[in-house]
């Protein structure tokens, strides 16, 4: 039996179409809302607006669950790595091993950039923010495959592409660190796996390999695979808004980056370790910055903390938290920064602000102290973010190439500025 809510303005009754997603959410289908009363609706910050249905990841925010295609992100963890949680976010099923073979050989077939990149590298100043260097140079590799340039032209080879572009952007990233530390680039080798390539590309010396010391391989493998996908995030929505004008995978992409960069979105892991830093050099206990947090005037906030869907504890954030513990044990470091999250973190979740607003950790606050601990630079977080996301993003494109009704993303407005008024000639001017 169809499923309808009713509307009723002005006093009359409108009907509109009710639909229920594979989990039980309910949305109200508005598609035909203006044709039918003139009206739109108006929802800050999309919080109560889905853009789309998607198949890739659900998330239940009241019960702290999130999972790729229908597995747990628990599971995964545990059980996963980042290469195979790419291929089922991307190809929506896990690989099997002749799969998995296939998906590797692709990783490696791409992971080198076209040597005419290093000259656009070499044009940033030490100084440049990473991610503006990787947003740029995400599309820069698209110049050298011209097959990229539409949808429609890059269909065919579509495995190819997303492969590249997951294997590049780790590439890119790597050589960006790199050129900030006025290092020679460290290419990558055919026979390193993708996160332990990562760590050569970013760490090797000419005269002397990285030590790929599993433990340090496998937390940050943790960490690309709890960042894969995020349902329709800020950077997701901003990929899946530029495929929509039918832009190609590595301009959608890179559109992503940029949404990512902000720190409320995935420069928080930035944030929050300067964040710490910062309660650290001024001696602070972690008190007077959670009163600063809770203070709309002081202009601070507790990063790492909240989240627009969890309204209870980010299940990211609850196996990173435990990676930190495993992982410092293990590199015998001894972090204050861990000491005053953890502190922060136990203030926080008894204080009836945080508590009200059902404020928890999201999978920003602890994942930075890992990331230091592995010796990653703090401008690099964010990249770390994104390379971890990428998978996400290519899978939401994919959904919106593949979606032949697919319409381009186009939001309305409520004016509410000057009406209608006149030209002055500037002598007539105030
Ligand atoms: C990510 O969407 C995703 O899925 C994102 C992500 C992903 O995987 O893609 O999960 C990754 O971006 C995680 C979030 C990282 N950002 C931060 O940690 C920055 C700090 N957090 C906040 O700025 C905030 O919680 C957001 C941005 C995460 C969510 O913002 P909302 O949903 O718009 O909530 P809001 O700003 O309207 O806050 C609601 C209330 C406000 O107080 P009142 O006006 O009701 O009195 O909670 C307060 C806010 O002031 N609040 C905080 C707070 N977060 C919210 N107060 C202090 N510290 C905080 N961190």
């Amino acid at each position: 039996m169809d499923k309808y809510a009713e509307l009723k303005i002005d006093g009359k009754v409108y009907r509109l179409p009710t639909i229920e997603g594979s989990e039980g959410e309910r949305a109200i289908d508005i598609s035909s809302l203006r044709n039918e009363t003139g009206y739109i609706t108006l929802d800050d910050g999309y919080g109560n607006t889905g853009s789309c249905k998607s198949s890739i990841t659900f998330i239940d925010g009241e019960k702290g669950i999130l999972r790729y295609r229908g597995i747990p992100i628990e599971e995964l963890a545990e059980k996963s790595s980042f290469i195979e949680v790419a291929h089922l976010i991307i190809m929506g099923k896990l690989p099997n091993s002749a799969e998995l073979r296939r998906f590797s050989d692709l990783l490696t077939e791409n992971e080198l950039l076209h040597e005419n990149m290093k000259y656009h590298f070499e044009s940033f100043p030490a100084t440049a923010h990473p991610m503006a260097i990787l947003s740029s140079m995400i599309n820069a590799a698209s110049c050298f495959y011209p097959e990229l340039v539409t949808q429609d032209s890059m269909r065919e080879h579509f495995e190819v592409e997303a492969a590249r572009l997951l294997s590049q952007v780790r590439t890119i990233a790597a050589f960006a660190y790199r050129q900030s530390r006025g290092l020679p680039f460290m290419y990558p080798k055919p026979e390193y796996k993708y996160t332990a390539n990562f760590l050569h590309m970013m760490f090797s010396l000419p005269y002397q390999d990285y030590e790929l010391r599993p433990e340090i391989v496998k937390a940050l493998d943790l960490i690309f695979l709890l960042h894969a996908d995020h349902e329709q995030n800020c950077s997701t929505a901003t990929v899946r808004t530029v495929a929509s004008s039918k832009a190609n995978l590595f301009a959608s992409a890179a559109a992503g980056v940029c949404a990512l960069w902000g720190p409320l979105h995935g420069g928080a892991n930035q944030a929050v370790l300067e964040m710490l830093e910062e309660i650290h050099r001024s001696g602070d206990d972690g008190s007077k910055f959670i009163q600063a947090a809770k203070d709309k005037n002081s202009g601070k906030r507790l990063m790492g903390f909240g989240h627009r869907v969890y309204k209870n504890y980010d299940p990211r954030a609850k196996i990173i938290k435990k990676a930190c513990d495993d992982v410092l044990a293990k590199l015998h470091v001894k972090d204050p920064l861990l000491d005053i999250a953890k502190r922060l973190e136990e203030t926080a979740l008894q204080d009836p602000y945080f508590i009200e607003r059902k404020l928890y950790p999201n999978v920003d606050f602890y994942s930075g102290i890992i990331m230091r601990a592995i010796g990653i630079p703090v401008e690099m977080f964010t990249v770390i973010f994104a390379i971890g996301r990428m998978p996400g993003w290519i899978a939401n494109f994919k959904e919106v190439m593949e979606d032949r009704t697919a319409r381009i993303y186009r939001p309305r407005q409520i004016y509410v500025g000057p009406t209608l008024n006149h030209y002055v000639p500037i002598k007539d001017r105030k």
